[in-house]
Formats: C-alpha cells, sequence, structure tokens
C-alpha cells in the first residue's frame, strides 16, 4: 500500500495533484501532436484510409460521453466550416437506444480518452453490424475502442490520471482540427489555416495562461467558495467550451454548475439568478461579443456576480481575464484553460478530493 502510495507521488514530481500536473502539460501535448502529425516536409500525416473515409462520406456522426462528448461539439464546429461535411453529435448512452435516421454514406468517430467506454462500445457494435465505418480518436493505443474500429487517431496526450479530464480534452480538439484540414485538402478546398502552425501558437498562449495560476486562484476566490451554484454562459463556440468548464467545476468541487447559451436565459434559466450568484462568461468572438456582453448586463441586473473571461479583439474594462491571441478556430484550446484552473482551485479551497471525486471513475466500463 504505501509503496503504491510513494510510486503515484514520484509520477507527481513536485505537484500536488495529477489534475495540476496535467493542465500545465497541455502545451507539451500541443507540440507533440505537431511532431506526430507532421511529416519530414513539414506536411500533414495521415492515412490515406482515414482521408479516403473522409471524403466518400456524406455525414459524420460523431458518439462520446462526457468530457470527450464536449470535445465533440466543438469538433463538429471545426468539420463543418473547415471541411464543409456535415457533422451531429451525440452521446453515446442515448443513441443506443434512439438511434437517429442515418445518412446513406455515414461515417462514425467515436472521440474517448481511455478507448474503454462501454456506452460508446456498445454504439460502435451496433453500428458494425450495421456494416458502418467508424474511427476512434483516443489516448490509448490498442484500447477496445481503438482495436473494434476500422481506423485510430492517437491523441500523444500521455497517461491521464486525474478523474477530470483536460489535457484529453484539448488533446481531442487538435487532433479533430487537423482531421477537418486533411479532409478540406482532400476535397480540393483552399484555406489560409495551417494547424500545425497555428498550434504552436496556442502551446504558447496555453503556457501564458498556466502561468497565471495566481489570478485563476483568485477568482475561484472570490467567487466559488461559499456559493452552492454557478453559471457559464457564452454563445456559439463559447456555449460548447461553457459546457465542458461547467462539467469541470461540477465534477471536482460539487458546486452545482451548469453552461447555458446566452441567448436562452431569458427563455427560464434567469430565474435562477439570485442576489450573489456567480456568472462566468465567455466572451472570444467578435460576432458574438456585443450580445453576449448584454447578457451579462441582464444577470448583473439581477444581482449576478459576474465575471468576464474575452480576448484581446474582445477585451473591455472591467474583464478579468484576457486571453491571449489565437486563429479563431482554435479558441476553445485557450479559453478551457482558466475554466480548469478555476475549477481545480474551487474544489482545492473546498477541500474536495481533487484527483478522485466522489462517486466518479476514470473509466466507466459498465453500461
Ligand atoms: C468518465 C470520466 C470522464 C470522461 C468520460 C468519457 O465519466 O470520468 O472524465 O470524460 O468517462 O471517457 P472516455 O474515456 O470515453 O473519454
Amino acid at each position: 500500500y504505501t509503496a503504491e502510495l510513494d510510486a503515484s507521488d514520484i509520477e507527481k514530481g513536485t505537484y500536488p495533484h495529477y489534475m495540476l500536473k496535467e493542465i500545465d502539460e497541455q502545451p507539451f501535448v500541443m507540440r507533440n501532436i505537431i511532431k506526430h502529425y507532421q511529416n519530414e516536409d513539414g506536411n500533414l500525416k495521415l492515412d490515406d484510409d482515414i482521408r479516403q473515409a473522409m471524403k466518400e462520406t456524406d455525414r459524420i456522426y460523431i458518439v462520446a460521453c462526457g468530457t470527450s462528448y464536449n470535445a465533440g461539439l466543438v469538433g463538429k464546429q471545426l468539420i463543418e466550416n473547415i471541411a464543409k461535411v456535415p457533422v451531429e453529435v451525440h452521446i453515446a448512452s442515448e443513441f443506443v437506444y434512439n438511434m437517429p435516421l442515418l445518412s446513406e454514406k455515414p461515417l462514425f468517430i467515436f472521440i474517448s480518452q481511455s478507448g474503454e467506454t462501454a456506452d460508446s462500445r456498445a454504439v460502435l457494435v451496433a453500428v458494425k453490424k450495421l456494416g458502418h465505418k467508424a474511427l476512434t480518436i483516443t489516448n490509448v493505443p490498442g484500447s477496445t475502442l481503438s482495436r473494434e474500429a476500422n481506423y485510430t487517431l492517437n491523441l500523444y496526450a500521455g497517461p491521464e490520471i486525474a478523474v477530470a479530464s483536460t489535457k484529453a480534452y484539448t488533446a481531442q480538439i487538435a487532433v479533430l482540427a487537423i482531421l477537418a484540414v486533411d479532409a478540406a485538402r482532400a476535397q480540393g478546398i483552399e484555406l489560409d489555416f495551417n494547424p500545425l502552425q497555428e498550434l504552436a501558437i496556442v502551446a504558447n498562449a496555453i503556457e501564458t495562461l498556466t502561468d497565471q495560476k495566481e489570478t485563476m486562484e483568485r477568482v475561484a476566490q472570490e467567487y466559488l467558495s461559499e456559493t452552492r451554484n454557478a453559471f457559464f454562459i457564452g454563445r456559439a463556440v463559447d456555449y460548447f467550451v461553457c459546457l465542458e468548464g461547467s462539467l469541470k467545476l461540477k465534477e471536482i468541487s460539487y458546486i452545482q454548475a451548469e453552461g447555458f447559451a446566452g441567448g436562452e436565459l431569458k427563455h427560464g434559466t434567469i430565474a435562477l439568478i439570485e442576489d450573489g450568484t456567480p456568472v462566468i462568461a465567455l466572451s472570444t468572438q467578435e460576432h458574438v461579443d456585443l450580445s453576449i456582453r448584454g447578457n451579462v448586463k441582464e444577470v448583473a441586473a439581477r444581482g449576478a456576480n459576474t465575471c468576464v473571461i474575452s480576448t484581446e479583439a474582445t477585451k473591455d474594462e472591467g474583464d478579468r481575464i484576457v486571453l491571449p491571441e489565437v486563429h479563431e478556430y482554435l479558441t476553445p484550446l485557450v479559453s478551457v484553460v482558466p475554466l480548469q484552473l478555476i475549477a481545480y482551485y474551487a474544489a482545492l479551497h473546498r477541500d474536495c478530493d481533487v484527483d478522485k471525486p466522489r462517486n466518479l471513475a476514470k473509466s466507466v466500463t459498465v453500461e
């Protein structure tokens, strides 16, 4: 027993928790992905089979659970914008019992850090029976989902130990961006977006944020030390990142946290706002900046304690965190980092077991 503890302490190095170590590893993971998906000539390196499958399909079905599902939402946006192929994103446990109408030439993409999630595997088994092709994006080469799918893309994120997923999420989005660009090029779509170059910029941007831990800790203490609940609001891709930010916070700090689409507040959820309710707003895109700031004013007028996270392009006086600029396609890789750190410090200051939250498992191999 003691020996086991010692071994894991050594792996953690000087870090108090795996989660913090894994958040800090994200720039390294980005650079590792660049290395593994790059040819000697600097171009993208992807299997011809995968390129062909992406070219042939008329609709992609992303299937995943938890954080991997949240990465899939961002992936949909990337594939549709870059490769112009329609994408649906499904929760695996729902898909099994409520299969949507499939297109003529569907391609399934399973996103799974562990490659062992039973709910996702059940869908893979079902769609293989129907004769459809599947690609697994996973951190574990040789895992069940990788072995049973036709194709695999690896995340190269290194072992993720903390139950709350961090570096796997950003790795999944990075690999989905690479896949989208490769598919676009295969179709002859002209792009002025080089994912490998842009991911290198992302790696530096994440480093800038992980160097601001004191700011993140202060925000966590100021907004989340006493509260029972917390809301994250955003629009378009920021909304998807809000879903991941709220999942991080709820799973490790046990604060009831929800991500909401800014425009939906008025249709019901604004009723939840009370004096002092923390509302964290993401505004990283110029085309929705005005609308989300309108939502921030609405909740502030009802007593919410608001915290805005913006970028160099959208920043305004009073914003708590300003993110370094990266390519707009890759903003989620940067905007999620403060949310991961805020969740970490909130859990830490509430004396929660950060790496092993109650009732949760790292890999769920039962239905
Ligand atoms: C569990 C973990 C989550 C993870 C989900 C999906 O619930 O606690 O962090 O996102 O499973 O896991 P997968 O390995 O399929 O990505």
